[in-house]
């Protein structure tokens, strides 16, 4: 199996990217943030717990989160692996996943950041809110929260994984197809 955790700020180009190598590699593509806004939309009990949160930008719980992984897992095995994208987000959320892990018999072969600066993530969100729709996406302020959020809650896995020589990154600046060709590189490179 290949299994990578595209890692990174909001607006990192991590939905973008996950979507290619899906498609390269014939993967399952868990965007936790997607799973989020469906069940929103349908006002499921998932739904529900995790509005208030996400609408504020910011993170959901860990359990209500962790569960749902779980579940997205389940519901796509078998297949020849999965790109987690906006999962894990916090070191709870990240050793949680290494006994889901273990439990199917399944293991990372990467975790991979896209690297881009605040300033150019502010932009593209804000340019993203005119047409993603996402609350947000449209407000300086909830962009600020969500990376604070980032910055303290999911950075520290920066160093989680580069411990155990699992943690990768690249620059995620650029024309799409160029970050693409690297993080191909990359993942040839682990495969
Ligand atoms: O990844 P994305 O930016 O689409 O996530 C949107 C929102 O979903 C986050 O701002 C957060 O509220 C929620 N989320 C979360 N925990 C995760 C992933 C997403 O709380 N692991
Ligand atoms: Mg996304």
């Amino acid at each position: 199996m290949l299994n990578i955790v595209l890692f990174g700020k909001p607006g990192s180009g991590k939905g973008t990217q996950a979507n290619f190598l899906k498609d390269k590699y014939n993967l399952v593509h868990i965007s936790t943030g997607d799973v989020f806004r469906k069940n929103i939309k349908n006002q499921t009990e998932l739904g529900l717990k995790a509005e208030a949160y996400t609408q504020n930008g910011e993170l959901v719980p860990d359990d209500v989160t962790v569960l749902m992984l779980e579940n997205e897992i389940k519901q796509n095995l078998p297949c020849k692996g999965f790109i987690f994208d906006g999962f894990p987000r916090t070191l709870y959320q990240a050793d949680e996943m290494n006994k889901i892990l273990f439990k199917y018999k399944m293991k990372l072969s990467a975790i991979v950041a896209l690297d881009v600066d605040d300033d150019l993530l502010t932009d593209r969100l804000l340019k993203r809110g005119l047409i993603s729709g996402r609350s947000d996406d449209q407000s300086r302020e909830k962009i600020l929260t969500r990376l604070n959020e980032y910055r303290n809650k999911t950075e520290p896995l920066i160093e989680y994984y580069s411990k155990i020589n699992r943690f990768h990154s690249v620059s995620g600046v650029g024309e799409i197809h160029e970050i693409s060709l690297r993080l191909l590189d990359l993942v040839e490179s682990v495969k």
